[in-house]
Parts: C-alpha cells; sequence; structure tokens
C-alpha cells in the first residue's frame, strides 16, 4: 500500500473553520485536542503531515498531525505551550472555534519501509508527528520485520502518551525502550540519552529504516548513532521544525537554498537534510 501525501482541496491560503471537539491535557504545558470540520469532512492526510492551526486575533502556527488517520473523527493535534499563539491553542476548550489550513507537507516512509526493520526514535514533543506512523505500523504488522520504539524526556514527568506508552510496551512483537535525562526517586527504568538506546534494540542495519523526531540536537547524535551502526543515510528520516508562515513553498521564509522545509519537507531523509541541520533557525 501505497500512502501519498496528501494536499488540500480548498484555498490554502483559506482557513477552514473547525470546532474543538475534545481536549485532553497530556502534560502540566500539552494538550491533546481534536479538531472537527465545521462542515464536511476531515481531509485524509499521511504520517508526519502538518497543519497550520490559526487563532483569531492571535496568529497561525504549524503543528503536526499526531492522531491515527485510521480512525474516523477529526484531526488530533498535540500541543505545548510555549508562546503567544501556542498558549492560545492549549486554553481552548471544547465547542471554540478554531481556523485550519492544511494538511501540509511530506511523511513518514512508511510504504517504502514495509520489509524492513523499522526503528522509530523519539525525543520529547517529537513522539506526536511520529505517533501516526506507529500507529500505521502496528496496524499493519505483519508487513514489517522487527520493530523499535525508543523513546526520551528529561524527567518521568515529561513523557508524553504514558498510557499508550504502557499498551504498546505489553505488545510482544515489538520492543519499546524508554528513557529519561534526569530519574526522580520512584523512576525504574533507563537514564540516560535517546541515542544511547540504539544499541539495546536487535536490526540489520543494511534492512532498517529509521524515523526520528525531537530537539535538533537529540535527531544529531541519533542520526550518527545510526550511522555508525550502518544504516545508510537514506534510510535515516528526520523532521525537521522550522518557522513557517505560507506553508506551502511560496513565501521562502523555510527556505534553505532549493529546499522548501514546508513542501520538501517537513519529513527528509539524512542525505538532504543535513545541510539544514548546521544552519540554526532564521
Ligand atoms: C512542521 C512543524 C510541525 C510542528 N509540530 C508541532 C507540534 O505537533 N506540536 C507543537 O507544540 N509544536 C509544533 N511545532 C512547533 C510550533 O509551530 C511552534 O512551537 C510554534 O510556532 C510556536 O509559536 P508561538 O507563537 O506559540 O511561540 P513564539 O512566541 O513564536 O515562540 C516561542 C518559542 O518557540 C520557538 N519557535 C517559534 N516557532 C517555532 C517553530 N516553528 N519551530 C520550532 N520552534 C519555534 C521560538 O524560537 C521561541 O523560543 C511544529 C513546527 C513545525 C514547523
Ligand atoms: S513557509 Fe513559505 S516557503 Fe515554506
Amino acid at each position: 500500500m501505497h500512502l501519498a501525501p496528501a494536499v488540500t482541496s480548498a484555498d490554502p491560503f483559506v482557513p477552514q473553520l473547525y470546532r474543538v471537539d475534545h481536549v485532553r491535557r497530556e502534560l502540566t504545558d500539552t494538550v491533546t485536542l481534536e479538531l472537527a470540520p465545521r462542515q464536511g469532512s476531515r481531509p485524509d492526510y499521511v504520517p508526519g503531515q502538518f497543519n497550520m492551526l490559526y487563532v483569531f486575533g492571535v496568529g497561525e502556527i504549524a503543528i503536526s498531525i499526531s492522531g491515527d488517520r485510521a480512525a474516523a473523527g477529526g484531526f488530533v493535534h498535540t500541543v505545548r505551550d510555549v508562546g503567544a499563539v501556542s498558549k492560545a491553542i492549549t486554553a481552548l476548550e471544547a465547542g471554540a472555534t478554531i481556523g485550519l489550513r492544511g494538511p501540509f507537507g511530506t511523511g513518514w516512509p512508511v510504504s517504502a519501509a514495509e520489509g524492513s526493520d523499522v526503528i522509530i526514535i523519539a525525543g520529547g514533543l517529537g513522539l506526536a508527528p511520529l505517533r501516526p506512523a506507529i500507529y500505521h505500523v502496528l496496524a499493519n504488522r505483519s508487513r514489517y520485520g522487527r520493530v523499535a520504539i525508543l523513546f526520551g524526556a528529561r524527567h518521568p514527568e515529561d513523557l508524553l502518551y504514558r498510557d499508550e506508552l504502557a499498551a504498546w510496551r505489553q505488545k510482544l512483537d515489538i520492543s519499546v525502550e524508554v528513557t529519561v535525562d534526569h530519574a526522580s526517586a520512584d523512576w525504574h527504568g533507563n537514564v540516560g540519552v535517546v541515542p544511547d538506546l540504539i544499541r539495546r534494540v536487535a536490526f540489520d542495519p543494511h534492512e532498517t529504516v529509521a524515523m526520528v523526531c525531537g530537539p535538533e540536537i537529540m535527531m544529531r547524535f541519533s542520526a550518527n548513532a545510526l550511522r555508525d551502526a550502518g544504516v545508510a543515510p537514506e534510510r535515516i528520516h528526520l523532521s525537521m521544525e522550522r518557522n513557517m508562515k505560507c506553508a506551502i513553498g511560496l513565501c521562502g521564509h523555510c527556505q534553505f537554498g532549493p529546499t522548501f522545509v514546508c513542501k520538501d519537507g517537513p519529513v527528509m531523509p539524512l542525505d538532504r537534510i543535513a545541510r539544514i541541520f548546521t544552519v540554526r533557525e532564521i
């Protein structure tokens, strides 16, 4: 099954009206919202794509889709309060209206990874953009080789989707490794950085597809560890978060040479992304 990136059929510059159907507090500063279109049905998307969420009178920001594409209902987004717009989004209550443009961008290579071992590596909020890929791989488990999910957060209380993590850990046909940078007294799991987890799981480096999302330093170290283990750069996919405005390759806000992170990304293989990695946010 090939999943091609979905494109919105509406005018990509005009936010469509969505209703906040459900709000779930994940962490003190992070919520997950389900957004249903005021008219019509939710557009299709592929795991890894993002929407532009617009809070009227405040502003618009890029937010990855974190839900299950196969599930009925609206778009699911997990948002951390870091500034003006994200604060306004995390303060929304059920019934509120929000503007939404999308979906935009490229997806995780879930189709290309069929037949290969899969390593999914997430740091902090980076688990949100990867969650749709995890749902897809688990729903189509027989199409993949060995599957490993490696996840790290700063503290135990920063671990996202704790209930789901616990459920994934119960599965016998995937490896799930979780680590924290700083343990509390009641933490009995791994302590250390996520890239260190790579050596704990079995995979064939020549037949592995890796999907990595998190803070850039964590992605850089993870990519290096994967390369050291023998995984080719074109098999290592990362999601780049760069400031965006138009999200359709017109304004140049996210441009690095010939590459537009909004339309050539956010998910790109390491061999394409390596140069962008060396450039700080503009
Ligand atoms: C493709 C993509 C997917 C994203 N997915 C998610 C997601 O699923 N959940 C989520 O909470 N956030 C996500 N982000 C990040 C989100 O867009 C930013 O946190 C947001 O733009 C901050 O806006 P603000 O007005 O709330 O804060 P601001 O006041 O603009 O900024 C607050 C802080 O966040 C930093 N920042 C601002 N914009 C970005 C940006 N685009 N990327 C990274 N840091 C930024 C600033 O440097 C500053 O330190 C994504 C970004 C991109 C580009
Ligand atoms: S955000 Fe405008 S070109 Fe990418």
